[in-house]
């Protein structure tokens, strides 16, 4: 612990003030921390109380009410942004041979298709699914394929827009795919080429929010990967029904390897492609 992460003294919180935050936080991103994360939590306050300079518990509680700004510095700082290129590929591969040749044989050459990777984290998801589609992918040029990136965590965000990466991120990545898509390393790091950098967008959105859900629109598939396991219950049903709501009729989505809706209610249907287990909205009657 250094000195922004212990409490000062004096200043540690109650049981109960600890139960406020972690229920502030659940609200907001229903994430739920439980009893095991105390210690995790109690950090990330000290912390907030250092930066807004806040002498009490109460006072910066209080301030977590009234401002906005800092309110989601708070939520950035307890999201676990674990990521990096080519995870789970498995279901990348899925998505080049079994998901989107079913979606393109209801559509015609040009037309629009919508991939969501949400959460998106720090950005290795979405540009993991454009690299892969124009590496593998065969009908790549012959559609409008539109990828968007969204996450809650506003730091994130901008650092997937920035597009620059680490050798931890990169090291599923083979060196020759590598180097078509990012420029040279610079002081340990590469960044994306630009025109892939433009050809993926990224935009906040909350899964368990449901206006910040709608406002995306609806698209063909839906990366959501590793998250709804930080999730109870009660925020997974929630996200799982605004995702339903994201996607077409007959559009797929895609989770993490360790989750699935198999215990939550929900209108999806489970497809067993050779590569990968997904769910699909059932199509329109
Ligand atoms: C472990 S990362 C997963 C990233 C990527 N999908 C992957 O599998 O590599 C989890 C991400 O979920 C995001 N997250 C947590 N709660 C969220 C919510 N309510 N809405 C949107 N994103 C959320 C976090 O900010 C974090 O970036």
């Amino acid at each position: 612990m250094n000195e922004a992460t212990a409490p000062a003294p004096g200043t540690a919180p109650s049981a109960e003030e600890l139960t406020r935050l972690c229920d502030f936080i659940y609200r907001r991103s229903g994430i739920a921390y439980g009893e095991g994360k105390r210690g995790y939590i109690e950090r990330r306050l000290a912390q907030g109380m250092h930066r807004t300079g806040t002498a009490s518990v109460a006072t910066y509680l209080a301030l977590l009410r009234l401002s906005p700004a800092e309110a989601e510095r708070l939520v950035n700082s307890v999201t676990v942004n674990e990521t990096y290129f080519y995870r789970e590929e498995y279901q990348l591969r899925c998505l080049g041979r079994a998901i989107l040749p079913e979606i393109v044989a209801r559509r015609g050459p040009g037309d629009r298709v919508r991939l969501w990777s949400i959460p998106c984290s720090t950005g290795e998801e979405p540009y993991s699914i454009a690299i892969w589609l124009l590496e593998n992918w065969a009908l790549v040029d012959a559609y409008n394929i539109e990828i968007v990136g969204s996450d809650i965590d506003s730091g994130a965000l901008a650092a997937a827009l920035e597009g620059r990466y680490g050798d931890r991120s990169l090291a599923r990545l083979p060196l020759a795919v590598a180097e078509r898509y990012f420029e040279a390393p610079l002081a340990g790091r590469r960044q994306i080429i630009r025109d892939l950098r433009e050809s993926v967008s990224f935009t906040p959105a909350n899964l368990v929010d449901a206006a910040s859900m709608a406002a995306q629109g609806r698209f063909d598939v839906v990366f959501c990967r590793n998250v709804l396991i930080y999730f109870d219950d009660a925020s997974q049903r929630l996200a799982t029904r605004h995702l339903f709501e994201a996607l077409l009729p007959g559009g797929f989505l895609c989770l993490g390897h360790s989750e699935s809706l198999g215990r939550l209610p929900t209108g999806f249907a489970q497809r067993r492609f050779e590569d990968a287990v997904v769910y699909q909205r059932p199509a329109a009657a």
